[in-house]
C-alpha cells in the first residue's frame, strides 16, 4: 500500500483506524470524495442548463477491500451503525444512508459490471442537510472506490452518470447531475461551468485575492426538500410541453426564451410561467457571471447571486425565512461581495463571498441576531476549493 498523496487528512485516518478494527487486513483501498459548492446555475441543470460549482475541502473518505463472498458489510463511521446485505439482493435498507451505496452497486450492475462482495467503511465532515451534496460525495466515493476495487475501467464521466441514476432510482429524488458532476471533476481553485445539456465543462481560475467564500448554515434541514424538488422538476416540463404545442423542436427549458413563455405558458397558467422564467433567467445570469469573472469584475459577479437569490425566492419559492433572513442580514454590509441561497432549498446554506478582513464583524454582527429572530444558532463555514474524487491509498 503506498500513500499517492502527501498528507492523508486526520478524518482518512480515523476512517482508516476504524476499517482495520472492524475488518482487519491491510489491504485496503481509500478514497476521499469532497461535497460541493454552487457559485451560480441553481436548479438549471435539470433543465439543461448551466452550472457552476466547485469541490470543497469537506469530504466523505471511505475505505473499501474485496470480500471472498457476496456479502456487504457497510459500516458509518459517524453513525456509527453498520448495514450488511448480500450485492444479489439490493434492497432499500429501510434506514437511508446505506441506500446511496446500494445504489450504487445497483447502477454498476446494470452496467454489467460484476460487483463482488466488499467491506466499507466511511466518514467525513460534509455537514448533513446543509446542501453541500453530502449524498452526492457518497455515491461519487462508491463509484470510484469500486470501479478501482474490481478493475472496472470506468471514465468518471460514466462514473457520475450512474452516482446521479442511484440517487434517482434507488433513492428516489430526481436530482440533475450537478452534484456529482462538481464531486468526481472538482479542481483546485477553479469553479467549473458546465453545460448540462451537452456535458462540455470548462475550468475558471477562482482564486480571488482577499475574498472567502462563506458560507452560512441556517441550520434548518432541508425536509421538504425531496419532494418539492420533484415537483419543480415536473412543473418546468410542464412548461416545456406547452411551448413545444407551439413549437415542436424545443427540447427543454434551455431552448426557451423568455418571450417564448410570455407567450405560450403565461396566459395557461402563471405557476408555471413563473418557475420557467426564473430557470431561462437563472441561465442569463450564470453567463453574465462568468463574464464578470472573466473580466475579473466580482463585483459584477456578486450583484448576480442577489439576482440570484431574489429570483429563487420570489419566483422559484424554494427558499425559507431564514435563507432569505440570511441574505437579507448580509446584502449592503461592508466587505459583502453577494450571497444567495445555496442548492436545491427550503434550507441548508447561503453562499456569501466577502472580504476577509469582513468576515468576523460580519458573523459577530449576524449570528446573535439569528438567534434571536429565527431561534436558532447560525454555523459558519468557510469553503476552500479543492480537487474532486481521488484515491487517497492505492492497493499493492
Ligand atoms: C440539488 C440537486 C442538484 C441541483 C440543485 C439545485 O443539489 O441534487 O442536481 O438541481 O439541487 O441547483
Amino acid at each position: 500500500m503506498t500513500l499517492t498523496m502527501q498528507t492523508t487528512s486526520s478524518l482518512a485516518l480515523r476512517v482508516q483506524e476504524k476499517f482495520q478494527d472492524v475488518f482487519g487486513g491491510r489491504d485496503h483501498l481509500t478514497v476521499r470524495s469532497p461535497g460541493r459548492v454552487n457559485l451560480i446555475g441553481e436548479h438549471t441543470d435539470y433543465n439543461h442548463g448551466f452550472v457552476l460549482p466547485a469541490a470543497i475541502n469537506k469530504a466523505v473518505y471511505m475505505a473499501v477491500s474485496r470480500r471472498a463472498d457476496d456479502e456487504l458489510h457497510l459500516v458509518s463511521f459517524d453513525l456509527d451503525r453498520s448495514y450488511t446485505g448480500s450485492v444479489k439482493r439490493l434492497e432499500p435498507s429501510g434506514y437511508h444512508w446505506p441506500d446511496y451505496i446500494l445504489g450504487v452497486v445497483q447502477q454498476l450492475q446494470a452496467l454489467g459490471k460484476p460487483v463482488g462482495g466488499f467491506n466499507c467503511v466511511f466518514g467525513g465532515d460534509i455537514p448533513l442537510g446543509s446542501g453541500m451534496s453530502s449524498s452526492a460525495a457518497l455515491e461519487c466515493a462508491t463509484a470510484f472506490a469500486l470501479n478501482q476495487l474490481f478493475g472496472f475501467d470506468l471514465d468518471p464521466m460514466t462514473m457520475v452518470k450512474l452516482s446521479q441514476k442511484a440517487e434517482n432510482v434507488f433513492v428516489g429524488v430526481q436530482c440533475g447531475i450537478m452534484d456529482q458532476f462538481a464531486s468526481m471533476f472538482g479542481r483546485k481553485d477553479h469553479v467549473i461551468r458546465l453545460d448540462c445539456q451537452s456535458l462540455e465543462y470548462t475550468y475558471f481560475p477562482f482564486k480571488t485575492e482577499g475574498i472567502r467564500i462563506v458560507l452560512l448554515d441556517s441550520n434548518v434541514k432541508h425536509s421538504l426538500a425531496s419532494s418539492e424538488y420533484n415537483t419543480r422538476r415536473q412543473q418546468c416540463e410542464a412548461g416545456v410541453r406547452l411551448v413545444q404545442q407551439q413549437h415542436p423542436e424545443v427540447r427543454s427549458l434551455r431552448d426557451v426564451s423568455l418571450e417564448q413563455l410570455q407567450a405560450y405558458v403565461a396566459p395557461v397558467d402563471e405557476l408555471i410561467y413563473r418557475r420557467c422564467s426564473y430557470v431561462v433567467e437563472e441561465n442569463a445570469r450564470l453567463q453574465s457571471a462568468t463574464a464578470d469573472l472573466l473580466r475579473g469584475d466580482i463585483a459584477a459577479f456578486g450583484r448576480e447571486l442577489y439576482g440570484s437569490h431574489e429570483g429563487l425566492s420570489k419566483k422559484y419559492e424554494v427558499s425559507c425565512p431564514e435563507l432569505d433572513f440570511l441574505v437579507g442580514q448580509v446584502r449592503g454590509q461592508q466587505g459583502v461581495i453577494g450571497g444567495r441561497m445555496m442548492g436545491g432549498g427550503f434550507g441548508g446554506c447561503t453562499i456569501n463571498l466577502v472580504e476577509e478582513e469582513a468576515i468576523d464583524a460580519l458573523v459577530e454582527r449576524i449570528a446573535p441576531l439569528y438567534r434571536k429572530t429565527m431561534n436558532k444558532e447560525l454555523k459558519v463555514y468557510i469553503g476552500q476549493i479543492e480537487n474532486g474524487t481521488s484515491a487517497l491509498t492505492d492497493l499493492r
